[in-house]
């Protein structure tokens, strides 16, 4: 296990051995065999071609991917995306929560703010969907949601519950409900968990912060050091060997941002976390930075993200938190979410 130095603080992030050896063997690196039919790739410029050879099929969309076997279709997952980001909308203009406590252990703290921010109003059976014990297994949140569709007690439609609450409890009967929470989990858990998770990778990277850093600066500058989506898969395709012959017809492809966002073809002093460098590169635009996904198919979600993650930096900042300085290492897990696990914060 490698530990690798963060920025200007003297706090260290151990990596999990796969992704520290990742980082050791292939940083620099264009396209290179994981296993004997999937290819990694780091190159920017061979990503940027795999993305755009062809749409992501249902399989590899992460938030969208077929729900238990069925396919989601365009309109259902553009009603869900629009509730969703009417209650963000919402929420951000709530006053600022000057009561809320921020200290605790990260990510969790994070999230139970948003969720509490965001989808406090609806039942108990929905919320328990953002219950995070839930990522441990997708039987776990099965049997929720058979529960939850079972049973009566529904609130009326006149309810004051979120957009997204309310969608799932219009939904009739025991098969639309059961179809209703499983998307409302889909949707809402990421601004949770993805948040929450960013949050805690630019505190752990940068606190404390200069006074003149922009927000925005910390998170694109977070997002490319701990990329909390941090590899996209495409599975193999006859598009791909055209690209490269290196890859063969069954070869999987998993893409690296990981990597490419530590190019050093790329970056100047690309282990340094350096929010500034952000002032003069565009974030949409910038070779081989891929947080939010390539611009052919990008993330739906990040326009919520962004002002989100603003919101809890400010309040962390303007509250006089800080990370405890008792703690000088943390651990980033071989996880879908990429990024730091149990970091404290106190006051
Ligand atoms: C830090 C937060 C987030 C990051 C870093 C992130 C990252 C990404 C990436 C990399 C992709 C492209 C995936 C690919 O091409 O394979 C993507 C797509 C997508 N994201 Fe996000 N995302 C975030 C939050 C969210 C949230 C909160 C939502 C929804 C509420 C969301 C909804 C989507 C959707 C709908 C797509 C299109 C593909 C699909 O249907 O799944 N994302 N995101």
């Amino acid at each position: 296990m490698r530990v690798s130095t963060t920025g200007g603080n003297a706090r260290t992030t151990v990596f999990a051995p796969r992704i520290d050896e990742l980082l050791r063997k292939y940083r620099g690196a264009d396209l290179f065999r994981l296993d004997k039919d999937t290819v990694g790739i780091a190159d920017p410029h061979l990503i940027s071609a795999i993305m755009t050879s062809r749409p992501a099929s249902d399989a590899e969309r992460p938030t969208f991917k077929p729900l238990w076997g069925q396919t989601i279709s365009r309109p259902e997952s553009t009603a869900v995306m629009r509730a969703v980001g009417q209650d963000v909308r919402v929420a951000l203009k709530k006053p600022d929560a000057g009561r809320v406590d921020l200290s605790g252990e990260w990510p969790h703290v994070g999230h139970v703010y948003l969720r509490d921010l965001i989808f406090s109003q609806d039942p108990l059976r929905l919320r328990t969907l953002l219950d995070r014990r839930l990522e441990w297994t997708t039987l776990l949140t099965r049997a929720v949601i058979t529960a939850g569709s079972a049973l009566p007690g529904w609130p009326p439609p006149e309810a004051p519950l979120s957009h997204l609450g309310k969608l799932t409890t219009e939904a009739k009967g025991y098969h639309a409900k059961f179809r209703a929470m499983g998307l409302y989990r889909r949707t809402s858990a990421p601004v949770c968990f993805t948040v929450s998770q960013l949050v805690a990778n630019a505190i752990w990277l940068g606190a404390p912060f200069d006074e003149g850093t922009a927000n925005r600066d910390i998170i694109h500058e977070s997002l490319r050091l701990l990329p909390v989506s941090w590899n996209l898969l495409r599975f193999a395709s006859p598009e791909f060997g055209v690209l490269d012959d290196r890859i063969g017809p069954d070869d999987d492809i998993l893409m690296l941002p990981l990597l490419s966002h530590r190019d050093p073809a790329v970056w100047e002093d690309p282990d340094e976390f350096r929010p500034e460098r952000w002032a003069s590169l565009d974030p949409d635009h910038q070779l081989g930075y891929l947080p939010f996904g390539h611009i052919s198919e990008r993330c739906w979600g990040r326009h919520m993200v962004l002002p989100l993650a603003e919101r809890l930096l400010d309040m962390f900042r303007e509250g006089g938190y800080r990370v405890d300085p008792a703690q000088t290492e943390a651990k980033v897990p071989l996880a879908g979410l990429f990024g730091v696990t149990k970091m404290k914060i106190t006051r």
